[in-house]
C-alpha cells in the first residue's frame, strides 16, 4: 500500500517534463510480437502497467527489458499462445495482446481482464471484429480461446469508437490477407502511434487518427525503433493541479493540440495558458470561477481519463461546474472521497454538480482508481493543512515517480509505503 502526504498551501512552479504515454506503450509492447523482431522503445514510462506487459511479453517467450525509458524487446523466442489468468489481472489491457497473438500464433488464450473499477467493461466489440478477420472463438471455464487458421482482412463497422477494438482489430489485421477497413474507429492519438510503430515494422496503414483507418499486411522487419509519444494525461493531470493548487508552469516535451479540450476548460477557469510547439506554459493564481458544461466524449472530445482531475480543480472555483460522464458508467467514484476534504459535489448517475466552495481542509482519503487517485492528490495539494491518501497502488500504475515530480514543482508531498 502507498500512502501519499500532502500539505496543502504551496504554489506550483517551474517546468514538468512530461513523462512517456502509458496508453501508447502498451499496445506497441504487444504489437513487438506481431512478427520475430527486435524492438527498441524510447521515452517508455516506468510504471507498474509497463511493468505487467513486460512480465507478459517474458512469460510467452520473448526477452523483455526496461532500462530507464527505454525497452528493448526480442520477440524471436515466442513460444506461447496462452496468458496466465494472474497477469491478465494485473492490467486491463492485457486484452490487446488477443490481436497481437491470434496474429502471431493463430491462436490466443486468456481470461477476460481484470478489474471493473469504472464499471461494466465489456470486450464484446474485439470478439466480434475478430471474428469478422475469421477468428473462431469459444469461451468456455473462464477462459477465452481465439483460433484462426487463416484470417482475411475484413470491412468493420464499430458501433462504438472503443480505443481498445480498434487496436486489436489493427493489430490482428496485420496478419490477415488482403486489407482491412475498420469505420467508426476511435480516433485518439494514442491509435496513430500505433499506427506509427506499425508502419515502421513494414506494415501500411492509413488513415489512424480518423473514423476510417486501413491496415494491410506485416511485411517483415527486424528491427524497429520507435519514441513513444507524450502522456497527455499526465500533462492535464499537473496543468489541473497547477491551475488548482496555483503557480506557473511549464509542461516541456508535449503535444498541446491533444489535450486542447482539457486545456479550453482551464482557460475557461482563468487560467493564463501560452502553448508553443512542444510546450505548454499554464499560470493560475488559484481563484478558479466554475465552467460551462463539461461532457466527456470519444476523442478529439474532453477525455474521460481527465474527468476527475478536472473536477478536483473545480472544487474551490467560483460558481456551479456540471460535468457528464458519457463513457464509463461508474466513473465519479472519486467524488464521496473528495467530499471528505469539505468539497460540494452532488452525483446523479451520469452527472455530477459541483459547487465551489472556500476552503477544503486536510483529511484521510482513499484511492479508488488511477485517474480518481490523481484527484485525490491535486484537491490535497490545494486543501489546508495535511492530506493522507492510502492508494493500492493505483496512482503508480499511471504516473511515474509522482511525488518527486510534484516535489520539483515545489509541492509539500511525499509517499511512504506499508
Ligand atoms: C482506453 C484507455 C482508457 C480510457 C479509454 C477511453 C488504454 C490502455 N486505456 O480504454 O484509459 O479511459 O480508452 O478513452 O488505452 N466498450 C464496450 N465493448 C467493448 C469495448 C468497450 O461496450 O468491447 C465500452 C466500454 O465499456 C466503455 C467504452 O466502450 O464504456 C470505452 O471503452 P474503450 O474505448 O474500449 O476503452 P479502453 O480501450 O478499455
Amino acid at each position: 500500500m502507498d500512502i501519499w502526504h500532502i500539505r496543502g498551501g504551496r504554489r506550483l512552479e517551474g517546468v514538468y517534463r512530461v513523462q512517456g504515454s502509458k496508453n501508447a506503450s502498451l499496445p506497441i509492447l504487444a504489437a513487438s510480437i506481431l512478427g520475430p523482431m527486435e524492438s527498441e522503445l524510447q521515452n517508455v514510462p516506468q510504471l507498474r502497467d509497463i511493468d505487467a506487459a513486460l512480465r507478459i511479453l517474458r512469460h510467452l517467450g520473448c526477452e523483455a527489458e526496461q532500462r530507464d525509458n527505454e525497452v528493448y524487446i526480442k520477440s524471436e523466442g515466442l513460444c506461447r499462445s496462452g496468458i496466465p489468468h494472474e497477469l491478465m489481472l494485473e492490467m486491463r489491457s492485457s486484452v490487446i495482446f488477443m490481436g497481437a497473438l491470434l496474429a502471431r500464433c493463430g491462436e490466443a488464450r486468456l481470461s477476460p481482464p481484470g478489474g471493473c473499477q469504472l464499471g461494466r467493461r465489456p470486450i464484446d466489440l474485439h470478439l466480434n471484429a475478430l471474428r469478422q478477420l475469421g477468428a473462431q472463438i469459444e469461451e468456455s471455464g473462464g477462459e477465452i480461446i481465439c483460433r484462426a487458421g487463416r484470417l482475411r482482412g475484413a470491412e468493420i463497422r464499430l458501433p462504438f469508437p472503443s480505443v481498445g477494438a480498434t487496436e486489436n482489430i489493427m493489430l490482428a489485421a496485420t496478419a490477415a490477407e488482403g486489407e482491412t477497413v475498420i469505420r467508426g474507429a476511435a480516433r485518439e492519438p494514442e491509435i496513430e502511434a500505433l499506427a506509427a510503430y506499425l508502419e515502421r515494422a513494414g506494415c501500411r496503414v492509413t488513415g489512424a487518427g480518423t473514423d476510417t483507418v486501413t491496415i494491410g499486411e506485416l511485411r517483415r522487419v527486424s528491427h524497429v525503433s520507435h519514441r513513444i509519444i507524450a502522456d497527455r494525461i499526465a500533462a492535464a493531470t499537473v496543468a489541473c493541479a497547477a491551475a488548482a493548487a496555483g503557480g506557473d508552469v511549464e509542461l516541456r516535451n508535449v503535444e498541446p493540440a491533444h489535450f486542447s479540450t482539457v486545456l479550453h476548460f482551464l482557460k475557461q477557469a482563468g487560467c493564463v495558458i501560452m502553448t508553443e510547439n512542444r510546450s505548454v506554459r499554464l499560470r493560475s493564481d488559484g481563484r478558479l470561477c466554475a465552467v460551462g458544461p463539461v461532457r466527456t466524449e470519444p476523442y478529439p472530445g474532453f477525455p474521460t481519463d481527465a474527468q476527475p482531475v478536472l473536477m478536483a480543480a473545480l472544487l474551490r472555483a467560483r460558481g456551479r461546474s456540471e460535468i457528464t460522464e458519457t463513457i464509463f458508467e461508474n466513473r465519479f467514484r472519486q467524488a464521496p472521497e473528495l467530499r471528505r476534504l469539505g468539497a460540494d459535489i452532488t452525483v446523479c448517475r451520469r452527472r455530477a454538480v459541483i459547487r465551489g466552495v472556500e476552503r477544503l481542509c486536510g483529511a484521510e482519503l482513499n484511492a479508488t482508481d488511477l485517474r480518481g487517485g490523481a484527484a485525490m492528490l491535486i484537491a490535497g495539494l490545494c486543501a489546508e493543512g495535511e492530506t493522507l491518501v492510502r492508494d493500492r497502488e493505483h496512482i503508480r500504475r499511471g504516473y511515474e515517480r509522482f511525488d518527486a515530480c510534484l516535489r520539483v514543482l515545489g509541492a509539500d508531498i511525499w509517499m511512504t509505503e506499508s
